[in-house]
């Protein structure tokens, strides 16, 4: 079945966590990878480390999302693209979520998916796969979470959206759903010692998902080798969605 093998992969939002797992399953699957993040030391260091082409990307800067997309194709090919770039500044009753937080979640969260697979369709001539990074959030409901359950949710949407616009093109989409997942975005979560009980609780395999183990399933998304899927929603949360 067809692999990873010598495709270009570039990852938005690849500096740690989940997008940086996501990247070492691509070089270790022998993929040609390209990572992004917003500092543009901290993207040259991973990138060295992993042997992978870098750039400075905040996603916010709208006007340089198709120009880092084009300069990937140039130097590097394209093939495969993961939107993993994601905030969740807020944890806030909805009655007291301020505007403006709103705003930025949507923005880093969903609109930026949005302009990144735009751009990234634009660039590509052959087939091609793209990825999304959503959420169990992006069909379950989320407590003091509404931005964010809005954003993930829209994501969702705009996965179905674009994958029935493209599939004649032979660019599949499909969307992740991790549950709790062990990065920095939890690790607050994770040191308080009530919260972090409650959460275990309601997971029935009774702990978090690893980066890696979420990284698994992106590059089983990406491979020629599964291209009959797309428009899909891949849940890689211990059972939560069972539920
Ligand atoms: N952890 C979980 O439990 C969990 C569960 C479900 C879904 N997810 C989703 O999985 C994805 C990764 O989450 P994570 O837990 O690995 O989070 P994380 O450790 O906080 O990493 C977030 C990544 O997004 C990048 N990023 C943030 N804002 C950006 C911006 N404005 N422009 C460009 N890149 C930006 C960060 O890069 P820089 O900071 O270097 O710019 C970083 O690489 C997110 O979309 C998140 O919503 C996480």
């Amino acid at each position: 079945m067809p692999g990873l093998e010598g495709l270009p992969v570039l990852v938005v939002g690849a500096t740690r966590g989940i997008g940086l797992a996501v990247a070492q399953e691509l070089v270790r699957r022998g993929a040609r990878v390209g990572i992004t993040g917003r500092d543009p030391q901290r993207v040259a260091q991973v990138a060295e480390s992993l042997g992978a082409w870098g750039r400075a990307l905040d996603v916010r800067n709208r006007a340089v999302i198709p120009e880092v997309i084009s300069t990937f194709r140039h130097e590097v090919g394209l093939y495969g693209l993961v939107y993993n770039a994601g905030i969740s500044p807020a944890f806030t009753r909805a009655d007291k979520l301020d505007p403006e937080v709103w705003d930025q979640v949507l923005e880093v969260n969903l609109t930026g998916a949005f302009l990144t697979a735009q751009a990234f369709a634009r660039e590509l001539y052959g087939p091609g796969s793209l990825v999304l990074m959503g959420s169990v959030l992006s069909f379950k409901g989320g407590a003091r979470l509404a931005a964010y359950t809005a954003a993930k949710a829209g994501l969702w949407g705009l996965v179905r959206a674009l994958a029935l616009d493209w599939a004649e093109r032979g660019i599949r989409v499909n969307l992740v759903a991790p549950g709790w997942t062990e990065t920095e975005m939890t690790q607050g979560l994770r040191e308080h010692p009530t919260l972090k009980e409650a959460i275990l609780r309601e997971i029935p395999l009774g702990r978090m998902a690893s980066p890696e183990e979420v990284a698994k399933m992106v590059a089983f998304l990406l491979e020629p080798g599964n291209g009959y899927l797309t428009g899909g929603i891949y849940a890689v949360d211990g059972g939560v969605s069972a539920k």
